[in-house]
């Protein structure tokens, strides 16, 4: 089999490499001056079975044509089978109407993959796992659970509550909360405007327990600071939270970092900016 990366993460491309022993393919995707996309192969693909990894994340309309592109280069280049490797699914969050006259962007996003010569994506921890169905061709549907319940498992802690910050996510904290042996609490969120979290009523007791917030993703990190503060309102005695994918727009970094946050966990689906780590944020491979 052959890897080949974009520029969205080209280090986790690396680490994934490392792992099967498999050099990445040599290839450039570099800007032509009025900013289109040129993407050179530089070695035969012809009826090799090829991996392209490239999540589509910010700046997810360059990732995503980075991506597009670089498949239709490898299927005209004649490879047997090309699985687009998304480890963070942008605009997944766009999967269904919710007023009139909405997009549904994350189907589009699909066509686009199948319609470019993907013959088969490997993702995670996608925001809706119905997403998978906008797909006609096979979609792996990979989840960093057992990574996260691993690394906190090593942590020993006793009385531990998990909590699911909004109903969306009870399926994956009552999964994650098996792993680790606890009890889940849920918090009821609102959201009364785009990138906007309002909490309303927390199901569940956290009273003197340390608490791991699970999440898909932290972006902006309302929901999750939200969450933090009401959890400790609640009478948790630490508040710990984690995730798949560190979107961490806008506000984030000002918002983890004056939270009453103990740790932030979360995993190599995006790559951090130069010089944007985050003193809390701790980081475990997907690779
Ligand atoms: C929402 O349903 C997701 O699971 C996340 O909770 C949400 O997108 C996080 O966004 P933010 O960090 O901006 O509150």
């Amino acid at each position: 089999l052959k890897i080949f990366t974009c520029n969205a993460n080209p280090k986790l491309a690396e680490e994934i490499g490392a792992y099967l022993g498999v050099p990445l393919g040599a290839a450039k995707v570099k800007r032509f001056s009025d900013g289109e996309i040129s993407v050179v192969i530089d070695e035969s693909v012809r009826g090799e079975d090829v991996f392209v990894i490239q999540p589509t994340c910010e700046p997810v309309n360059d990732n995503l044509m980075e991506l597009l592109i670089m498949i239709d280069a490898l299927r005209r280049a004649s490879a047997r089978r090309i699985t687009a490797v998304i480890p963070y699914y942008g605009y997944a969050r766009q999967e269904r109407k919710t007023r009139a006259r909405d997009p549904i962007s994350a189907k589009l996003v699909a066509n686009l993959i199948t319609a470019a010569g993907a013959h088969r994506v490997l993702t995670m921890d996608l925001h809706a796992a119905a997403i998978q169905g906008f797909f006609d061709i096979p979609v792996d549907h990979l989840t960093a659970v057992p990574i996260l319940a691993d690394y906190f498992n090593s942590k020993g802690f006793e009385k531990a509550v998990i909590v699911s910050p909004d109903l969306g996510g009870v399926t994956r904290a009552r999964n994650f909360a098996e792993r680790i042996g606890a009890e889940i609490a849920i918090i009821d969120k609102r959201r009364p405007a785009p990138n906007v979290a309002e909490i309303m009523n927390l199901i569940g007791d956290v009273k003197n327990k340390t608490v791991i917030m699970i999440d898909d993703l932290i972006d902006t990190a309302g929901t999750i600071c939200l969450g933090a503060k009401a959890l400790m309102e609640q009478g948790a005695c630490a508040v710990y939270a984690c995730c798949t994918h560190p979107v961490l727009s806008g506000p984030a970094r000002e918002r983890l970092m004056a939270s009453p946050l103990q740790e932030v966990v979360v995993c190599n689906t995006i790559p951090v900016p130069e010089g944007k780590e985050i003193p809390k944020l701790h980081r475990l491979s997907v690779a």
